[in-house]
C-alpha cells in the first residue's frame, strides 16, 4: 500500500491526462473548471485505497475513482443551484460564473460522463459498478430532496437528520470505498464491511461538514461560511441547540430561522452564539468522534493486515482534523 498522498498525486495524474475539451464549449467548460478547481479528493482516493487493501494495484481502480469523483463534482453543482451557494473551493459556484441553465446542464453531463467511466471493465465488474452507483445515486438524490424539505419544517429530529446526512453524503463515501473492493474482487462479506466503514466515516464527514459551515476560517474554507445558517438547514447544530437551550435562546433561534434578512451577518453571528453557549458545538463534535470511532470499530471485524487497517484509522484521524 501507500500513503494517502501517494494516492491523491496518482488520482491527479490521471485526471490530468483525461480530455474534456470538446464541443460545445459551454457544456464542457464548466465541467472542466469544477473539476479542475481542486478540492479534498477524498472519494477517489478512499477507492484506491480500498483496492490496494484487497491486494489489487490501484492502477485497475483509477476509472471507477474518476467516475465517484466526477458524480460528485455533478452533485455539487446541483447543490450549490439548490442551496443557492456564491463560492465553491474558494471560487465562484458554475450557476454564478455561468448561469443557471449550464449548471444544470453540465451537471447532467457529468452524471453521464460518471457512468461512462464504468464501460472500461469487464462485464461482471461493470455489473457491480453499475448497480451500486445507481442504487447510491438514487440515494443521494433522496437525501438531498430531504435536505431541502427539512429547510421549511419546525419539527425535524435527530434520526430524521441523520437519515438525511447518511443519503446525501455518507452512502457516496462508502460506495467510493465499497467501489474499491469491487473491483479487486474481495469477498462479499469484506465488501460490506469497508462500506460499513465508510458510511461511518461519511456521517462524521457531513457533521463536520455542518460545524465548518458555521465556525470555519472564511479565509481558508472556501464556501461562504454561514451558508447553512442563512438557508436555515437543519443541522446538527441547530437541533441540538433547540434541545439544550433555555426557553428564551430557542425562541430566539427559531424566530431567526423563520426570516430572511436582506443583511444576514447579524442572524449568522447570534445563531453561532446560541450554537456555542447551548452546547451544541460541543455535542457536534463529539458526534463527529463517535461516528469516526464506530468507523473504526469496523475495522476490528475485517479480515486483512493490521498494516492495512493503521492506514484506514490514520485517514479517519486525518478527517477529524480537517479545517475544509
Ligand atoms: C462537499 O464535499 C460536499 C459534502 C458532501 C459535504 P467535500 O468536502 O468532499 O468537497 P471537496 O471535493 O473537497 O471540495
Ligand atoms: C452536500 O451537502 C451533499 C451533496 C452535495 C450531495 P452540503 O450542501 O452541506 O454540501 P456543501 O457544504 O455545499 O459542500
Ligand atoms: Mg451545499
Ligand atoms: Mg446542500
Ligand atoms: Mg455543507
Amino acid at each position: 500500500m501507500h500513503v494517502i498522498s501517494q494516492y491523491r498525486d496518482f488520482f491527479l495524474t490521471y485526471l490530468g491526462n483525461q480530455s474534456i475539451n470538446k464541443e460545445p464549449r459551454n457544456l464542457y467548460e464548466p465541467i472542466e473548471y469544477i473539476v479542475g478547481l481542486g478540492g479534498k479528493r477524498m472519494r477517489p482516493i478512499l477507492t484506491l485505497m480500498a483496492s490496494e487493501v484487497f491486494n489489487t494495484d490501484y492502477k485497475k481502480a483509477l476509472p471507477a475513482a474518476m467516475a465517484v469523483e466526477v458524480f460528485h463534482n455533478f452533485s455539487l453543482v446541483h447543490d450549490d443551484i439548490m442551496d443557492d451557494a456564491p463560492l465553491r473551493r474558494g471560487n465562484e459556484t458554475v450557476h454564478e460564473k455561468w448561469d443557471l441553465n449550464t449548471g444544470i446542464l453540465s451537471g447532467d453531463a457529468m452524471l453521464i460522463l460518471a457512468y461512462q467511466y464504468f464501460e472500461q471493465y469487464e462485464p461482471i465488474i461493470f455489473r457491480n459498478l453499475a448497480k451500486l452507483f445507481s442504487k447510491t445515486a438514487l440515494e443521494v438524490c433522496e437525501g438531498q430532496q430531504w435536505d431541502v424539505d427539512f429547510e421549511g419544517r419546525k419539527d425535524v429530529t435527530i434520526p430524521e437528520y441523520l437519515k438525511m446526512i447518511e443519503y446525501k453524503t455518507a452512502v457516496l463515501v462508502a460506495a467510493a470505498m465499497k467501489m474499491g473492493a469491487i473491483v479487486a474482487e474481495a469477498s462479499e462479506e469484506n465488501a460490506n464491511l469497508i462500506y460499513e466503514f465508510g458510511l461511518n466515516l461519511g456521517l462524521a464527514f457531513q457533521l463536520q461538514d455542518d460545524f465548518l459551515d458555521a465556525f470555519g476560517n472564511p479565509e481558508t474554507f472556501g464556501k461562504q461560511v454561514g451558508g447553512d445558517i442563512i438557508e436555515n438547514k437543519k443541522t446538527y447544530l441547530y437541533l441540538k441547540a433547540l434541545e439544550f437551550s433555555t426557553k428564551e435562546d430557542a425562541q430566539q433561534l427559531m424566530h431567526l430561522f423563520s426570516v430572511q434578512l436582506a443583511d444576514n451577518s447579524e442572524k449568522i453571528s447570534a445563531v453561532k452564539e446560541i450554537f456555542n453557549r447551548s452546547g451544541a458545538s460541543k455535542a457536534t463534535q463529539e458526534a463527529i468522534q463517535e461516528y469516526t470511532f464506530k468507523a473504526f470499530d469496523t475495522l476490528v471485524k475485517m479480515n486483512i493486515e493490521e498494516e492495512k487497517k493503521a492506514i484506514l484509522r490514520a485517514f479517519g484521524e486525518a478527517l477529524m482534523g480537517r479545517k475544509v
